[in-house]
């Protein structure tokens, strides 16, 4: 199936390749069943290459970390509204399998969402919604009178610091809860020398600084450098592990929850 994507809405074939990679390894992290069939129908999949490659661990248990955190929030509300913003093609309203009180979302930008309506089947209880989250009218069309979680994975080092602001100020509404990923200021500056996010005339906008700088009440940060070295065995585990004992190395990108008050 042929898409037109350009520069960060590109960006989600790379993780839905990491997500079939690690499905297919002898030792999967996320084990994501549905990326490697979606991935066959998209007709121009990227070659990730080594070092784009290399960030599968990382990434796999990114997705994993966020889908064990969502099935606590969701084990806790019964009623609920779920924004999963720059959902990409990520299929984490199968894998949750949230109940018939759950309105779920998934929102991503025009062509990835056209995209996505004809890869996926129609699932009750989930919507899907092109738009661009930094525009405040955008926040308009959700619901505020149930609880909410906004899931963000792997987009807020996308935009600018005042997109960061705008989806702070729309996700953050009453009683939302916000879980987010985001990097350390150095990585953004590292991210610019990546090769297929130079090819793919992208890369990361924003920081872990910039998000603590709106963002109302942390409740909670996790190193998803500690993650991957929990998920992972081998040399691969050994690996991140040094690489934690990096100065700075463990906050290179965290999970983090806010909340309003
Ligand atoms: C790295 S991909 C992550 C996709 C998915 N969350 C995953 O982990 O597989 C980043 C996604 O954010 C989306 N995105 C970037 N800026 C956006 C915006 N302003 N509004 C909505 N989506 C946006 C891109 O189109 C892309 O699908």
């Amino acid at each position: 199936m042929t898409v037109e994507l350009r520069q960060e809405q590109r960006t989600m074939l790379w993780t839905l390749t990491m997500h079939a990679h690690d499905a297919a390894s002898a030792r999967p992290i996320l084990g994501d069943p549905y990326a490697a069939e979606l991935l066959d129908r998209v007709d121009d999949p990227p070659d990730l290459g080594l070092s784009l490659g290399g960030n599968t661990p990382l990434i796999c248990a990114r997705a994993k970390l966020i889908d064990d955190v969502a099935r606590g929030w969701l084990a806790r509300h019964d009623e609920a509204v779920v924004l999963h913003l720059g959902c990409g093609l990520d299929s984490r309203v199968l894998r949750l399998d949230p109940g018939p009180g759950v309105q779920w979302f998934d929102v991503d930008q025009e062509p990835v969402i056209d995209l996505r309506r004809r890869l996926y089947d129609e699932r009750e209880g989930a919507t899907v919604v092109a738009g661009d989250v930094t525009d405040p009218s955008f926040w308009s069309r959700f619901t505020d009178d149930l609880p909410r979680l906004v899931l963000a994975e792997g987009l807020l080092m996308y935009l600018d610091p005042a997109g960061v602001q705008s989806v702070v100020d729309g996700a953050l509404t009453g009683g939302a809860t916000l879980v987010a990923d985001t990097v350390a200021p150095w990585v953004t500056w590292v991210a610019g020398l990546q090769p297929a996010m130079r090819a793919a005339d992208t890369g990361f906008r924003s920081s872990t600084a910039d998000l603590a700088k709106v963002a109302p009440r942390l409740v909670d940060e996790l190193s998803l450098v500690d993650a991957t070295a929990t998920r992972t065995g081998g040399l691969t585990s050994t690996a991140v592990r040094l690489f934690a004992l990096v100065p700075h190395a463990r906050n290179a990108m965290v999970l983090q929850t806010y909340e309003r008050a």
